[in-house]
């Protein structure tokens, strides 16, 4: 998605731009563009990357105190120079950046041509602009009211930072359904889309709420406004996120990173919610809504992509071991189904970032209707955090590749402490058992250290299969949503076409696919179904495709049917999905690279899908 980043206070402005757009490059994006004001407003934009922005600027006078800087992921309008934002009103007075789509940009639009308003670009951003520059003409409104005014009337979702040549001293965010940070400094601010260009210079920040304005006004500070006009107190908070945990520490890529930072992850996610010695675990988040979760009627699960699969493993947690109904649905199709949403039911919302519009605009529908919302998130103060009435951070730290890896075991180490508390107390499981899973769970960050080590040998099978074209990933139960997101994994980074099936199913179709040319994954890690998984490598080995099992520790029958085997230590079922993700993560990882792909930021995708 698009990054914003901009720069108020006493030093030269342009280089604290060019480095926080740096640090937002993985939210995807196809221009990039700064303006700075000195005197007068210089502004340089340019399809493609930063780099290419700073060559430009090189020719510039960029010297500056105030500055707003963007890197444009194209909703409306052609990635090319002049369709890149910064945005100018036509006076040239104004520079504004956006990150959101407005709706109703083409009826504003035609109302402006007909005041005699001229366009450059096919944006719905620079219609804001010379929205805010009639009020202020018309009106005679300063910036701030002005903004206000435009965004009264703007149908949409926006995050902007804007600023007035004649006003230098004066910068001016707003927010609705995309995130706004504020950076506090030493009589200087920043305002960014997250934390990460702003954690170098100040760890205290003020998350905007949806339908909130900033005004900065060097040497007077902040005010928070309603854009109904209303005053509010901001919120500052101190983040401790570190710069370093946003570095790649040493490793190629940031995915290779947070593939191997799991065991640490998932300790985290797991901190202070259990103790298998003492035998107790705690979901903190649900204390103020045990009662009605406990009674729930259903559980409706809303996630996209990868958040999806975790969504599709709660389900087979949940109703394994606490015997609640849940429902799986992806947000985009849920919000817009008409689907029956009782006031008894408990809905989740699993997202990473927090952000995604599909998964946000489907959990508002779910709140309106009565539902009790929850949500399991990873990035802190996000939108989604925000407006449900409960939920359990994951605490994975920063996930940077736009490929999903340990926010995934993230929320199923959430997934699973939720469905092992809710099962003890609707005492569901038996005191063995759930002790037993409590075990299982603290044991889960050893057993991934030792599944990392066998790097080198996945890297091999990935160099075996990298020139291949499509891959089918099979399996059972637990790991049958593992198989979906093994094969999203692989499709994501290195463009090679892949699906993930129940295993059973390949009979009904997918067979008909496997000669030669086709590795097909099989998860083979469960002890209940060993012998039906078994029977499906015979079937894809007596069709000449290429087996890649991933198997228990010590399993000679499969393995020895296999062309690839890797060996991972044993787990409960419910489980095993942190496991076996493991080595689909790596094998995904390799091939991408092998294959020369921008495995960080893969083509097309960005990190945070706020628009629709
Ligand atoms: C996963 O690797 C992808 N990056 C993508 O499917 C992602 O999971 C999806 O866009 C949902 O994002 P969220 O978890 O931030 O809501």
């Amino acid at each position: 998605m698009c990054g914003i980043v901009a720069y108020i206070g006493n030093r030269e402005a342009y280089p604290i731009i060019i480095e926080g757009l740096k640090r937002l490059e993985y939210r995807g994006y196809d221009s990039a563009g700064v303006s700075v004001l000195n005197g007068k407003l210089t502004t340089v934009k340019k399809k493609g990357k930063v780099s290419e922005l700073e060559d430009a600027a090189a020719k510039e006078n960029m010297h500056g105190t105030v500055a707003i800087g963007h890197t444009r992921w194209a909703t409306h309008g052609e990635p090319d120079d002049v369709n890149a934002h910064p945005h100018h009103s036509g006076n040239n007075r104004i520079s504004l950046v956006h990150n959101g789509i407005i709706e109703n940009y083409s009826s504003l639009k035609k109302a402006l041509i007909e005041l005699g308003h001229e366009f450059k670009s096919e944006t719905d951003t620079e219609v804001l602009t010379h929205l805010i520059e009639e009020y202020q003409k018309r009106d005679n409104l300063d910036l701030e009211d002005a903004v206000l005014k435009a965004l009264n009337k703007v149908v949409g979702a926006y995050a902007i930072v804007v600023f007035d040549v004649n006003n230098p001293d004066v910068i001016i965010g707003a927010r609705k359904s995309s995130p706004l940070v504020v950076g506090i400094g030493d009589d200087e601010y920043f305002i960014a889309s997250d934390a990460s260009p702003i954690i170098k210079y100040t760890n205290k920040v003020i998350y905007l709420n949806d339908e909130e304005i900033v005004r900065i006004h060097r040497g007077e500070g902040v005010k928070v406004k309603t854009i109904a006009n209303e005053l509010k107190t901001p919120k500052i908070q101190e983040i401790d996120l570190k710069i370093e945990a946003l570095e790649k520490e040493g490793f190629d890529h940031f995915m290779l990173k947070e593939i191997f930072q799991q065991p640490e992850t998932i300790f985290e996610s797991m901190r202070g919610r259990l103790n298998a010695e003492l035998g107790w675990v705690k979901v903190g988040g649900m204390d103020d809504y045990l009662n009605r979760i406990l009674n729930a009627k259903r559980i409706i699960i809303l996630g996209c992509g990868t958040s999806w699969h975790s969504a599709l493993i709660g389900e087979y947690l949940i109703e394994d071991l606490a015997r609640i109904p849940v429902e799986v649905e992806y947000a985009s199709e849920f919000r817009y189904r008409n689907p029956i949403i009782n006031r008894d039911d408990v809905i989740i919302a699993v997202s990473q970032s927090g952000e995604t519009a599909d998964t946000l605009a489907a959990l508002e529908l779910g709140k309106e209707k009565g539902a009790l919302t929850y949500g399991i998130v990873n990035v802190v103060g996000s939108s989604i955090s925000r407006v449900t009435d409960c939920g359990s951070y994951i605490h994975a730290g920063p996930e940077i590749g736009v490929a999903s890896t340990k926010a995934f075991t993230g929320q199923l180490t959430v997934l699973s402490l939720i469905a092992i508390y809710l099962g003890y107390k609707r005492n569901t499981l038996s005191e063995a058992y759930y002790r037993q899973l409590l075990y299982a769970l603290e044991s889960l960050p050893a057993k991934i250290e030792k599944i990392l080590q066998s790097n080198d040998q996945i890297k091999y099978i990935a160099s075996e299969i990298q020139h291949c074209d499509n891959a089918l990933y099979l399996g059972r139960g637990y790991n049958f949503p593992v198989a979906l997101e093994g094969a999203l994994k692989l499709k994501e980074i290195s463009y090679l076409h892949a699906e993930g099936y129940p295993a059973a199913e390949m009979k009904h179709g997918p067979i008909a696919l496997i000669d030669v040319n086709m590795p097909v994954i099989v998860i083979a890690t469960n002890k209940n179904a060993y012998e039906k998984i078994h029977s499906n490598v015979q079937e894809v080995k007596a069709r000449k495709g290429i087996v890649i099992s991933i198997v228990l520790e010590g399993d000679q029958k499969i393995k020895e049917i296999s062309d690839y085997c890797i060996e991972i230590p044993e787990t409960m079922d419910p489980l095993s999905p942190l496991l076996s993700v493991i080595p689909l993560q790596l094998l995904s990882y390799h091939v991408a690279v092998l294959r020369g792909c921008d495995v960080d930021q893969p083509r097309n995708l960005a990190k945070s899908v706020t628009v629709e």
